[in-house]
C-alpha cells in the first residue's frame, strides 16, 4: 500500500508532526512525504492521503497570513503554494481514496477554527473518503515548539490510520 503525506510549515512544527506520521506509516506502507510546494498535481495510485497544515486565522493559511507570519512574527520560511492552493488545484477523485487531515494550532489561548477541518471539507468535496476525520496538534505560541507528547500522539494517530486504510483496501478488493 502507498501513502502520500503533504504538509505546509513555516516554523517546522507541522513538518515535525508530518515526519512522525510518515515514520509510523512506513512500518506498513510505502510513503512519500513532501511539502505543498513539491506535492504532485494528482493522486494516482495512492491508498492513503495525509494532509497537514498550520491553522492561520481560524482556517488554512492564505498568502496574506503567510506574509504576516514572516513580516510580523519572524517565521523563517516563505511558502508560495500552501495546502489551500494545492487542494484548490487537485482534481476530483473517481474513487473514494481515504484521506486524513491534521493541523497545528496555538495551545494558549485555544481558539475555534481549524485548518484540518477546512482541508477535510475540501477533500470531501473532491470525493475522498474523509471518515478518519481531522485532528489538531498543539504548539507553544506561533513559533512552537510542539507541546510535550504531541509527536507520540501523532504516531498513535498514524497507526490508527494504517489500520483504517487496510480495512478500506480489503473492502474495496472484496
Ligand atoms: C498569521 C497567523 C495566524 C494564526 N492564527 C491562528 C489561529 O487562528 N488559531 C490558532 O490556534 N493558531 C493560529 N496561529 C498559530 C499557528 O497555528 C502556528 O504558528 C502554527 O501551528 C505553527 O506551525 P508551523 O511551525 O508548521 O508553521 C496563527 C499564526 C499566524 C502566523
Amino acid at each position: 500500500m502507498r501513502a502520500l503525506v503533504v504538509y505546509e510549515s513555516l516554523w517546522g512544527n507541522t513538518e515535525s508532526i508530518a515526519r512522525a506520521v510518515a515514520r509510523q506509516l512506513e512500518q506498513r506502507m510505502t510513503v512519500v512525504i513532501t511539502d505543498s510546494e513539491g506535492a504532485p498535481a494528482s493522486i494516482d495510485g495512492i491508498d492513503l492521503l495525509v494532509v497537514g497544515a498550520p491553522t492561520h486565522a481560524f482556517s488554512m493559511s492564505r498568502p496574506a497570513t503567510r506574509a504576516d507570519a514572516v513580516e510580523r512574527h519572524g517565521a523563517p520560511r516563505t511558502v508560495t503554494r500552501g495546502i489551500r492552493e494545492w487542494l484548490a488545484a487537485l482534481p476530483r477523485m473517481s474513487s473514494a481514496v481515504p484521506a486524513a487531515t491534521f493541523d497545528t494550532r496555538a495551545d494558549s489561548p485555544r481558539l475555534p477554527g481549524s485548518a484540518a477541518r477546512a482541508a477535510r471539507h475540501r477533500l470531501r468535496a473532491l470525493r475522498f473518503d474523509v471518515s478518519d476525520g481531522a485532528v489538531s496538534f498543539w504548539v507553544d505560541g506561533y513559533a512552537g515548539p510542539l507541546i510535550d507528547g504531541e509527536l507520540e500522539r501523532a504516531a498513535e494517530w498514524a497507526a490508527a490510520l494504517v489500520a483504517s486504510a487496510e480495512r478500506s483496501a480489503r473492502v474495496t478488493r472484496s
